[in-house]
């Protein structure tokens, strides 16, 4: 059977670039991941307050986060740290106290930007992040730099250099998973 993929991606904006990426990656993973996007924006802003009588959004993302056998996180930085919404939805899955959705599962990390160290510093904070939350931070670092022409509106990546280095990264990803889940 093929592992379940749980993508979560950091941006919100409907052209958003890591959006794309991550419908790339899908399709790139296909032989060996079943997918499922995470939708997180429309998530109440955290507040526990609202923990007394959770949010259904909230549930969704806890019952689809803990369905899945690994979770591939694509996201932007903003002002050098992961997005807001992100931040939110790692929270929101997190709690209550105890019952942590992320727990036990492992969680691959990539993200995309205009610039040269496409989102460098954002995911080593990502990292740290879901090491505290999860346990299994793995897979290998992709920085992307995105151009306009990298994925076509098949969700193809263009340059074959950059295929098989994503290739490389979702079957690495994929061999861990699998002998955590052995
Ligand atoms: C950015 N951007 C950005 N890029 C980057 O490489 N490092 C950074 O620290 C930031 N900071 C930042 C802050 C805020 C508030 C915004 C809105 C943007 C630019 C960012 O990479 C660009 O907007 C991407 O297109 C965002 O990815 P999505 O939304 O297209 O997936």
């Amino acid at each position: 059977a093929k592992l379940k993929l749980a993508i979560v991606v950091g941006s919100t904006r409907r052209e958003s670039i890591n959006r794309k990426l991550a419908e790339a990656l899908a399709k790139l993973g296909a032989d060996v991941f079943e997918p499922s996007f995470v939708r997180i924006d429309d998530l109440p802003l955290f507040n526990q307050d609202l923990e007394a009588d959770r949010p259904e959004p909230t549930l969704r993302l806890k019952r689809e986060i803990e369905a899945a056998d690994a979770i591939l996180i694509v996201t932007p930085e903003h002002n050098r740290s992961i997005p807001a919404a992100l931040k939110n939805a790692i929270d929101w899955a997190s709690r209550p106290y105890g019952k942590n959705s992320w727990a036990g599962k492992p969680v691959a990390v990539t993200g995309a930007s205009g610039g040269a160290v496409g989102t460098a510093v954002a995911q080593n904070e990502l990292r740290m992040i879901m090491t505290n939350l999860a346990g299994v931070v793995a897979g290998g670092q992709v920085f992307i730099t995105f151009k306009e022409d990298l994925i076509d509106a098949n969700h193809e990546i263009t340059n074959e250099g950059t295929r098989s280095f994503l290739l490389g990264f979702l079957d690495g990803f994929a061999k861990i998973v699998g002998k955590l889940a052995a």
